[in-house]
């Protein structure tokens, strides 16, 4: 087992949430949809909804599954979509949630591919930020933490499949 120094703690992540949902709300439509990047985004994303239903808004939740990992703790640099919103997106406000932002290449596909469809607007948001590693340009209006180069896995985010159930954020080691 690799080990795990904690990061982020359970109330420190949800006092950031919190927050972050005050932003959002603060600047998106209260119809937005959201679209989460599967899996990594699922419990932040199922945090976010709640904390943004709490401050007024009622965002649609769809999901869109992207592969950029392979199994191991490694960057295979390529993103494939292997899971497609199912509804007509053109003309809505979306709202595109991915767990990390790393080189930056998962979000600005999906991205171009919503963009595509004649979105009426699209703002990013990430739970957490690496900008040291970033490899393609991409604009994030809601950031929940910046951290450095440091491979982290808890709170939906995974370590080769494993640490999702984490309910804190932790570096791997
Ligand atoms: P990007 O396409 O390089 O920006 O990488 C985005 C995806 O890589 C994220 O959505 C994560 O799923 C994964 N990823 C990047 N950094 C980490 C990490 O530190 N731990 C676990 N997954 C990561
Ligand atoms: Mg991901």
């Amino acid at each position: 087992m690799a080990p795990l120094a904690k990061l982020f703690g359970e109330e420190e992540i949800n006092e950031r949430v919190k927050q972050l949902a005050g932003e959002i709300a603060g600047t998106v439509p209260g119809d937005v949809m959201v679209v989460g990047l599967l899996k990594g985004c699922f419990v932040f994303l199922s945090d976010m909804i709640r904390a943004l239903d709490r401050v007024g808004a009622s965002p649609e939740v769809e999901f869109m599954r992207l592969s950029s990992y392979s199994l191991e703790k490694t960057r295979s640099g390529q993103v494939h979509l292997i899971g497609d919103v199912p509804t007509d997106v053109s003309g809505r406000h979306v709202l595109l949630v991915d767990d990390i932002v790393d080189t930056g290449r998962s979000i600005a596909y999906a991205r171009a591919l919503l963009e595509q469809r004649d979105v009426a607007n699209l703002w990013t948001c990430a739970l957490v930020d690496k900008p040291s590693r970033r490899e393609v340009e991409v604009t994030l209006d809601f950031i929940g933490f910046t951290i450095d180069d440091v491979f982290i896995a808890g709170y939906g985010i995974d370590y080769a499949e494993r640490y999702r159930s984490l309910p804190y954020i932790a570096a791997i080691k």
